[in-house]
C-alpha cells in the first residue's frame, strides 16, 4: 500500500512537468511545499504520531520534500531557458545594426576653429567670461556712462536681481585685466545679447570674438596689422581690409573694420565685420581701481581690443544667407558643413 505523502509526491511531480508557465509552477510550490501546503501539512501531523510510525513518515516526508523542491528547480530554469529562446527567436543577429548617425561640427564652431587657429599663431590665448554679467562689467568698467543708450531697458535683456545678459564679450577684457597684471593677449570667443528686432542679419543672440592686447607701446599699426593678417588668413589673401573711424566708449580712437573680397560670393560688397580701437585710459583705470594697485597704469600701458562679429564672419566663409539659420537646428542646413 502507497504511504498517502507518496501519493502526494507523485501529484505534486505530476503537476510540475504538466506546468506551463513559471507562474503556474509557483502555484504547484505553494499548493504542496507552503506553509499551508499539503506536504507541509505532515510537518505538524508528525507531532501526533507513535514513536514507531515517526521515523518512517519522517523519511518520507524529507523525501517528498526533496524530490519536488528539486523537481521545482528543474523545471523553473527549463521554463526561463524556454521563455529567452522565444525572445530570441525573431532577433537575427547576423543582420547589421541601425547605424548611428554621425555628427557634424556646427559651422560656427568651424568658423570658431580657424579663427582660433590663426590667433593662436600669433601668441593669443584664450580668456573666458560669464554670459549672464553685472553692470559694471558690461558698462561701467568700459567707461560707458548710465545714460548711454546701450544700456537702455529697450535694448539689453535685465534680470530681476539686476543683472544682465551681456551686450558685448567686452566684458572678457575687464575680467582678464581684473585677474592678472599686463602684458596681455587674448581672445575671448562667445555669445552677446541684444533685444534687438530680428531679421536675417540681427539675432537677440549672436557671437563675437573679442581681443585684447595690452604691453608697452603698442599702436594702431600694430591693432591694423593684425587684424588684416587675421582676416587675409580667414578669407583669402585677396582680400580687401577697410578701416573706418567710429565710436566706442571703451576704445580711443576706434574704428570699424570693413572686408570684400572677389572670391568671396558677397563680391563687391563691403561687409562689416568688426569694431576696435586703442584701449581708452579710462578702462585702465577702471580696472586698477577694481584691483586697488596700479598694473594698468595708462601712462606706461597701451593696448587695443577688438570684437569680431563671429556670425558674420561664418556668413562670409561659408555664404549663409540668414542668421538665423545657426540656431533652428535644421539638419538640412548643417548637414551642408559635414
Ligand atoms: N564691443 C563692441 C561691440 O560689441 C566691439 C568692440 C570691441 C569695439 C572691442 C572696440 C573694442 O560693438
Amino acid at each position: 500500500m502507497t504511504h498517502p505523502l507518496e501519493e502526494l509526491r507523485e501529484a505534486a511531480l505530476a503537476e510540475i512537468s504538466a506546468a506551463p508557465e513559471e507562474r503556474a509552477l509557483d502555484a504547484v510550490r505553494v499548493r504542496y511545499l507552503g506553509r499551508q501546503g499539503s506536504i507541509s501539512a505532515w510537518g505538524e501531523r508528525m507531532k501526533s504520531l507513535s514513536k514507531e510510525e515517526r521515523p518512517v513518515v519522517g523519511k518520507l516526508l524529507n523525501e517528498a520534500r526533496t524530490a519536488v523542491t528539486a523537481a521545482l528547480e528543474e523545471k523553473g530554469s527549463k521554463l526561463r531557458a524556454a521563455m529567452e529562446a522565444s525572445a530570441l527567436a525573431d532577433l537575427d543577429v547576423s543582420l547589421p545594426g541601425t547605424p548611428n548617425e554621425l555628427g557634424t561640427l556646427h559651422p560656427l564652431t568651424q568658423m570658431l576653429d580657424r579663427a582660433i587657429a590663426i590667433f593662436r599663431r600669433m601668441g593669443f590665448a584664450l580668456a573666458e567670461g560669464p554670459d549672464v554679467e553685472d553692470e559694471w562689467h558690461c558698462f561701467d568698467a568700459l567707461n560707458t556712462p548710465p545714460d548711454h543708450p546701450a544700456r537702455a531697458e529697450q535694448d539689453t535683456f535685465y534680470l530681476p536681481d539686476g543683472r544682465l545678459l551681456r551686450t558685448h564679450t567686452s566684458t572678457v577684457q575687464i575680467r582678464t585685466m581684473e585677474a592678472a597684471p599686463p602684458p596681455i593677449r587674448v581672445i575671448a570667443p562667445g555669445a552677446a545679447f541684444r533685444r534687438d528686432e530680428v531679421d536675417a542679419t540681427h539675432s537677440a543672440q549672436f557671437h563675437q570674438i573679442e581681443g585684447l592686447y595690452v604691453d608697452k607701446g603698442v599702436t594702431v599699426a600694430d591693432l591694423k596689422g593684425t587684424l588684416e593678417f587675421f582676416l587675409r588668413e580667414l578669407f583669402g589673401p585677396e582680400t580687401e581690409v577697410r578701416f573706418r573711424p567710429h565710436y566706442f566708449p571703451f576704445t580711443e580712437p576706434s574704428l570699424e573694420i570693413d572686408v570684400k573680397s572677389k572670391t568671396l560670393k558677397s563680391g563687391e560688397k563691403w561687409i562689416e565685420v568688426c569694431g576696435c580701437g586703442m584701449v581708452h585710459p579710462a578702462v585702465f583705470e577702471a580696472v586698477n581701481r577694481a584691483r586697488g594697485d596700479a598694473a594698468f597704469d595708462p601712462e606706461t600701458w597701451t593696448g587695443f581690443a577688438f570684437g569680431l562679429g563671429m556670425d558674420r564672419l561664418a556668413m562670409i566663409l561659408f555664404d549663409i544667407p540668414d542668421i538665423r539659420l545657426f540656431a533652428q537646428n535644421d539638419l538640412r542646413f548643417l548637414q551642408q558643413f559635414a
